[in-house]
């Protein structure tokens, strides 16, 4: 939540910080800003709204300099205003700072320092650290001999006092070549260039303009000049960082034709499954292979207990996990809400295995169910995208899912290639256990074919967009799916309502007659998720009851289903795939409705209202 760019170095800085902050306005869009600092006084720009609305207030000769910060806001304290907006000055402006984070003591500091004599002209949280690194500025004496030290220590004693999550980017108006950058449970990357250092919240802004990146740790500060860079642990003076190769593609981050990252994210979907399985099926030992599990074989063997936490769509595709896992491999799972598992204490036995899903790997209350778990000594494990975010950083060990940067701000890639990682996982343990080596071999092969379904899954798409067109404007949608395809149903329903804003639930489909029923009437479609199954038969007959009620009804139905255009109002074919993968399959269409309707409604699809991609706040 809420992106931050710096850089500088010898070229203007303003086209990396709008540039960047393109890249990273998935983060939060309510506002934006950037400070340049023009050699004497730092210039800053704000406005209400997305990042286009800052470029057009910088206009045709934005201000000019070599060293700038920039931010793109997703509102936490105080609504979406010009004084609210970032960057916020400190004391009589020799401070200016950005801030990605939460300061939970705010109140608190705020109140000391307007004791002091400091006025505040915003409701935010991150003015108060502005003032806040002004005051240890006054406090600190000048260093003749390392000018810079001064600024430095100053920033340790303002972070020092903060109670909360703090990404920062300072420039001061004495220092028109230096930005101190300081990291707290929100992430922070150094581009490494020649003669020029960059920041951002994530390594996209910086794809394009270098190779190199280091990623900033929990406590550390770095100090960035034209002439080089440094870092230092907030408490223990300066740290070795490794600084390694920057892999993101370009063409990962832009639109390839498409008229939005949501579908173009849905389209990468038969790509992305495959680097998900790429080099981790075993044909030879019918097993999955994982490089970065970090267990040992006794450990792997001993598991007796797996719990599978996440948040929003990461929670559904722990839901499917769980009857993988349980099904595959005999283990017992429990699927948490990442936000409930931090505050409860739930008794936890020894062999249990934690695994946190996330895709950006920065979800604040997956990190904190993470944290508080490892804490206690159980084994935490990631299945994450983000190369070295915080969860992946945080975790014993884990996997990537390689789906690549996913920028539209409603998971979808990112979801089936979660489900696919989850089901190399329940045939890793599956085989470990009571799977056979022909058991194994079978669901090798299927998976296989998974990337080839989706594709042909996609030529729905035409169709979808019909059904979308019929029900554009209705106010309310059921999702109804039983066994593999509940979490289909409670997944289709998020996507709708999150970038349509329709009112949608999903329930297995049975647990409909324990009150859901209520809500059928004629302009209330209900989404059936049917492909052919072990309960077929029995979600066929709860359609029948929705229609017996003069509800529409939408079926997602396998090709080789021939009596269910009987009953259906819309058919919307899927290929057969076995039911433990149907997940991966059946939510594409759900993804195509939810992109279509959003449209016809007008909606901003990768950018819907009130969201942010990562949800680094909790
Ligand atoms: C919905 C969506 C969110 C995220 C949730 C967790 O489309 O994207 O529900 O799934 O905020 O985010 P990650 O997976 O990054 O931890």
């Amino acid at each position: 939540m809420c992106g931050i760019v710096g850089y500088v170095g010898g070229s203007d800085a303003g086209s990396f910080l709008l540039n960047g902050l393109r890249r990273l306005e998935y983060r939060g869009y309510d506002s934006a800003g950037v400070a340049v600092h023009g050699g004497a006084e730092i210039n800053i720009t704000r406005s209400v709204g997305r990042i286009d609305a800052l470029a057009g207030e910088l206009g045709e000769t934005p201000p000019a300099g070599m060293l700038g910060i920039g931010h793109t806001r997703w509102a936490t304290h105080g609504p979406a205003t010009h004084e609210n907006a970032h960057p916020h000055v400190g004391g009589e402006g020799e401070v200016v700072l950005v801030h990605n984070g939460v300061i939970e003591n705010f109140q608190l500091l705020k109140d000391e320092l307007i004791k002091k004599g400091y006025e505040f002209k915003s409701d935010t949280d991150s003015e108060v650290i502005a003032h806040l690194v002004a005051e240890g500025l006054k406090k600190t004496p000048e260093n003749k001999e390392q000018p810079n030290m001064r600024y430095v220590t100053a920033v340790q004693w303002a972070v020092a006092q903060l109670r909360g999550t703090y990404g920062l980017a300072i420039a001061f108006r004495e220092k028109p070549n230096m930005i101190i950058a300081a990291r707290f449970g929100s992430p922070l990357v150094i581009g490494v260039g020649r003669g020029e250092y960059f920041l951002a919240s994530d390594a996209t802004p910086l794809i394009g303009s270098t190779e190199r990146i280091v990623y900033m740790a929990d406590h550390q500060l770095a100090v960035l000049t034209p002439e080089g860079f440094s870092v230092l642990h907030r408490d223990q003076g300066k740290v070795r960082v490794d600084i390694r190769p920057l892999e993101t593609e370009s063409n990962e981050v832009s639109l390839e034709g498409f008229d939005h990252y949501m579908l173009k994210e849905i389209y990468e979907q038969p790509e992305s499954i495959r680097n998900a399985m790429r080099g981790r099926l075993d044909e030879q030992d019918a097993t999955a292979v994982f490089g970065g599990l970090n267990l040992t074989p006794q450990q792997l063997r001993g598991v007796e207990r797996i719990i599978l936490t996440g948040c929003g769509t990461s929670w559904h595709s722990a839901l499917v996990g769980e009857y993988l896992i349980e099904e595959l491999a005999r283990i017992p799972v429990s699927v948490e809400y990442a936000s409930e598992l931090r505050y409860r204490n739930p008794p936890i036995d020894n062999n249990t295995l934690v695994f946190g899903i996330t895709q950006s790997g920065e979800t604040a209350d997956t990190l904190a169910a993470l944290r508080e778990t490892k804490r206690k000594g159980h084994r935490t494990l990631a299945i994450c995208n983000v190369v070295a975010s915080s969860i992946a950083q945080a975790a014993d060990g884990g996997v990537y899912l390689h789906a690549g940067p996913e920028i539209g701000v409603a998971s979808t890639k990112a979801y089936t290639s979660q489900c696919c990682v989850l089901a190399m996982l329940a045939l890793y343990f599956g085989r470990m256990r009571h799977l056979s080596y022909e058991g194994g071999k079978r669901i090798i092969e299927e998976m296989q074919q998974l990337p080839g379904a989706v594709q042909q899954a996609l030529t729905c798409d035409v169709q979808v967009r019909d059904v979308a067109q019929k029900y554009k404007d209705v106010s309310n949608v059921l999702y109804l799916g039983r066994q593999y395809n509940f979490p289909t149903a409670l997944e289709g329903a998020l996507k709708l309502k999150e970038i349509s804003y329709i009112h949608a639930e999903g329930y297995p489909a049975a647990e409909m007659k324990h009150g859901p029923i209520a809500l059928v009437d004629e302009h209330t479609p209900s989404v059936f998720i049917i492909p052919h199954g072990t309960t077929y038969e029995k979600v066929l007959a709860n359609m029948e009851e929705v229609k017996a009620r003069g509800g529409p009804v939408i079926a997602i139905a396998s090709h080789e289903d021939p009596q269910i255009e009987s009953i259906a109002d819309d058919v919307i074919r899927i290929p057969s795939v076995p039911e433990i993968l149907q997940p991966i399959v059946s939510v594409v269409p759900l993804q195509l409705l939810s992109y279509h309707i959003a449209l016809l409604r007008g909606c901003d699809v990768d950018k819907p209202r009130n969201l942010a991609k990562s949800v680094t706040v909790e």
